[in-house]
C-alpha cells in the first residue's frame, strides 16, 4: 500500500512530536503550513492524556498558525514576549542534505525564521515530495522574498541582475487583484534560480539588498528533519 501526501505528512508530523516534544517544555513554536496541522493535531491528543504540562506555551508563526493554537485550546503566546523556546516545529518547501531549507510558499517566512532563530531546537516536518539534495531541484518556484512594497520594483531588477532566472511579485490570484500581502504588511517576491550551489552565500546576498525583510532560505537552522515515505516509512535527516 503506498501512502498519499496528505498521509505522509501526518506520519512525519506525529512521528516528530512524539520524537521532540519535551516533556516538560515551557516555550514551543508551530510553524505555518499544511504540515504542522498534524503535529497540533498530535499536540492537542497528547494534553488530553495529561502528556503535556498545562502551563506550556505555544507560539505562532503568522496568522493560521495563531488559529491553530487558539481552536486547538492551547496557551497562546507571542515571540516578543517569549524569545527563548525550547523546541519549534515547522513545515519547509525543500530541505537538502545540509538540512537547508526553501520555507516561504505559505508566505510565513519572517516570523518563521524569527521563531526558528529563537528556538533551542528546530525541526522540520515534511513529505517525501521535499526530501532533497540541492535546493532548487525540486522546489521550481523560487526562493521566496518578504520585501518592503515600495521596494519590490528595485528588489526584483537587483535579483535579476544578481542571476536569478525569475523574479515575480507573488500575486493574489482570483482571491485578490494586486500582491499577496504578508501578515507583517509586506510583499513576497519569488526568484528563480535554479539548482543553487551555495545557498549560505545566495541568501546572504539578498539580505543585503534594501527592502528585503527576510529571505526563504533557512541556513543551518534546522537540527532534524522527518519526512514521510511513501511506502509508510519515516526518514530522518540530521
Ligand atoms: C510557510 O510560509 C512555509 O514556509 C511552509 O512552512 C511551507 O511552505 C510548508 O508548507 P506545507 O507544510 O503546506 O508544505
Amino acid at each position: 500500500s503506498s501512502l498519499g501526501v496528505e498521509d505522509a505528512k501526518r506520519l512525519a508530523a506525529y512521528t516528530a512530536i512524539d520524537t521532540h516534544f519535551p516533556p516538560n517544555a515551557k516555550v514551543v513554536g508551530i510553524g505555518s503550513g499544511s504540515t504542522v496541522v498534524y503535529c497540533v493535531e498530535r499536540i492537542v491528543e497528547k494534553k488530553a492524556k495529561g502528556e503535556i504540562p498545562s502551563d506550556t506555551v505555544f507560539i505562532p508563526t503568522g496568522f493560521q498558525s495563531k488559529e491553530l493554537i487558539i481552536h486547538g485550546g492551547l496557551n497562546l503566546g507571542a515571540i516578543d514576549g517569549y524569545p527563548v523556546l525550547d523546541v519549534a516545529f515547522d513545515g519547509a518547501d525543500e530541505v537538502d542534505s545540509a538540512l537547508n531549507c526553501i520555507k516561504g510558499g505559505g508566505a510565513c517566512l519572517f516570523q518563521e525564521k524569527l521563531v526558528a532563530q529563537c528556538a533551542k531546537k528546530f525541526i522540520v516536518v515534511a513529505d517525501y515530495r521535499k526530501n532533497s539534495t540541492a535546493l532548487g531541484l525540486q522546489w521550481v518556484q523560487g526562493v521566496p522574498i518578504e520585501v518592503v512594497p515600495l521596494a519590490h520594483a528595485r528588489v526584483r531588477q537587483d535579483l535579476l541582475e544578481m542571476g536569478a532566472l525569475t523574479a515575480t511579485l507573488r500575486l493574489g490570484g482570483k482571491a485578490k487583484a494586486g500582491p499577496v500581502i504578508t501578515d507583517n504588511c509586506n510583499v513576497i517576491i519569488d526568484a528563480h534560480f535554479g539548482p543553487i550551489a551555495d545557498p549560505a552565500a545566495l541568501a546572504q546576498k539578498i539580505k543585503m539588498l534594501v527592502g528585503v525583510v527576510e529571505v526563504g532560505l533557512f541556513i543551518n537552522m534546522a537540527d532534524v528533519a522527518y519526512f514521510g515515505n511513501e511506502n509508510g516509512s519515516v526518514t530522518a535527516k540530521f
